[in-house]
């Protein structure tokens, strides 16, 4: 069998429902933006926004790693919109052809074949694991301002990871940290410990079974509104116009390179997608749900860099905390703590969501025989797949401890970019392949739409550094290696038709 043997979707379907009878149809598009809210809003617009905005320099100080949007930002952030637009049609729907676990992963078994579902399956950890290291990171930062607005201060060492403080300019505070952190082996001791918890606490609710319910995501949803809407209202007020000023300072091409960094706010979107086993109507209240909380998003983003760039020069928000750092900068110092609390509180939920899904793509994976059987062992009192959801765990809070916030979004955003950009082809290979399937939920105009959303995601992914763009050449060439070394011999579809024949 060929490298690009398909996995028939019927094969697909009754591992999505197992022997277990169908799920209930009972969400309606509220419950979908209500979704969508939670698993979007969280280290992207707390965080990545201030390098978006600002523009990053390398560590000598003189070269431009990328150039900042400016004010313009609010521009990057209606671009993303759209693109993101095309790619969530796309998705849901293979999404309500496909409901199954594994997301992309399993869509493009389906479509495209199994190497470029290993492709994927393995992009897909740049997406949630490396993408946790990010939010873990961001998520620290906010903690220590928090706890700093109550005067409990750490020593900096322990809140700063070794490549945050290498890479930051020359004339960062963080440079001190060099000389200031204990020394193993004549090197620096920096560790970011807050991420690293973070992401161990979480780690351990998830092997013992906990999950997020619709009541907690609702609650979670409520805090991060109210935390933005404060923001939002308290910031009005403070706004200097002249901050405005220039509005796009390094033009279209730092509208390009803010949105390349600030797209790592809108992932999720495509996590909400598989649900559409338990959406009522899919067909109508499927691209409503997306679309409508894709518009919130975006809506709450654009009013949020307004304030964001209007409170101070653009910038001072190259920050850790970029947001909490506008209101300390614009003297509003009393209300730090508050949005540093929800930002908290946001990246939480954003945490959980990405470690309870990545070990549950590694199952997928593994009950295709792509990656070994006990990667897809399930805790017999759990119910967990607690051996990836460890491995991801010490995965993600290892590199935590150590990473930069930057490096990692970038990572992501590449990694999922490409991912959207599949899923856009493998609808159009679907239709030309298996025309007569049902899809109940079908993209308008697929061909523009397709088109135009795997154009715009390639686009998108232009904006990021050339080192970006190395390092996900290098993460593909060592997923090619493992699936020739490993899943090419032991994939259950491969054995299973030599077995046939
Ligand atoms: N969109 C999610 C966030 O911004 C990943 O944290």
């Amino acid at each position: 069998m060929g490298l690009f043997t398909r996995k028939p979707i019927a094969a697909l379907i009754p591992e999505g429902d197992g022997h277990t009878p169908q799920l209930r149809r009972a969400l309606g598009t509220s419950d979908l933006v209500m979704l969508s809210i939670g698993a979007v809003i969280g280290a992207g617009i707390f965080s990545s926004i201030g390098t978006a905005a600002a523009g990053q320099l390398a560590a000598d100080g003189v070269t431009v790693i990328r150039y900042g949007a400016g004010p313009a930002l609010i521009v990057s952030f209606v671009l993303l919109g759209l693109v993101c637009a095309l790619a969530a049609l796309c998705y849901a729907e293979l999404a309500s052809m496909i409901p199954q676990a594994g997301s992309a992963y399993a869509y493009s078994y389906a479509t495209l074949g199994e190497l470029v579902a290993w492709i994927i399956g393995w992009d897909l950890i740049l997406e949630y694991a490396v993408g946790n290291v990010a939010v873990a990171i961001s998520w620290s930062g906010y903690f220590v301002s928090l706890l700093s607005g109550f005067g409990v201060e750490f020593p900096g060492w322990l809140v700063h990871g070794y490549r945050e403080v290498m890479l930051a300019a020359p004339d960062s505070p963080l440079k001190a940290l060099i000389t200031e952190a204990p020394h193993l082996f004549g090197k620096p001791v920096l560790l970011n410990l807050p991420a690293f918890v973070i992401v161990a606490a979480i780690t351990w609710l998830l092997v013992i079974g906990v999950k997020e319910s619709t009541r907690v995501n609702n609650v979670m949803v409520g805090i991060k509104l109210l935390v933005l809407a404060v923001f939002v209202i308290v910031g009005t007020q403070h706004i200097n116009p002249a901050n405005y000023h220039p509005f796009a300072p390094n033009g279209f091409r730092g509208i390009h390179q803010g949105a390349a960094i600030v797209f790592f706010a809108y992932i999720g979107f495509d996590a909400i997608s598989t649900a559409a086993e338990e959406v009522k109507d899919p067909q109508r209240t499927m691209p409503r749900g997306i679309l409508i909380g894709l518009a919130i998003c975006t809506l709450i983003y654009i009013i949020v860099g307004a304030v964001a760039t209007g409170l101070v020069p653009y910038q001072q928000l190259l920050a850790n905390d970029p947001l909490a750092a506008a209101f300390d900068r614009a003297g509003l110092e009393r209300f730090t703590w508050f949005i540093s609390l929800g930002a908290v509180v946001s990246m939480s939920a954003v945490l959980l969501v990405f470690q309870y899904g990545q070990p549950r793509i590694f199952y997928a994976m593994a009950r295709d025989g792509l990656l070994p059987a006990w990667a897809a062992k399930i805790h017999p009192k759990y119910r967990t797949p607690h051996i990836t959801t460890v491995l991801t765990g010490l995965f993600v809070a290892l590199w935590a401890l150590v990473g930069d916030a930057g490096e990692t979004y970038d990572l992501t955003n590449i990694g999922t970019l490409f991912a959207f950009a599949i899923v856009c082809i493998g609808v159009l290979v679907l239709r030309v392949v298996d025309p007569d399937r049902e899809r109940p939920f079908r993209v308008p105009f697929a061909w523009g739409v397709c088109l135009a959303g795997a154009a715009a995601c390639l686009f998108v992914m232009k904006g990021l550094p050339a080192e970006a763009w190395v390092r996900f050449g290098f993460w593909l060439a060592v997923g090619l290696a493992l699936y020739f070394a490993y899943g090419f011999r032991h994939s259950t579809l491969r054995r299973g038709s030599e077995k046939a024949a």
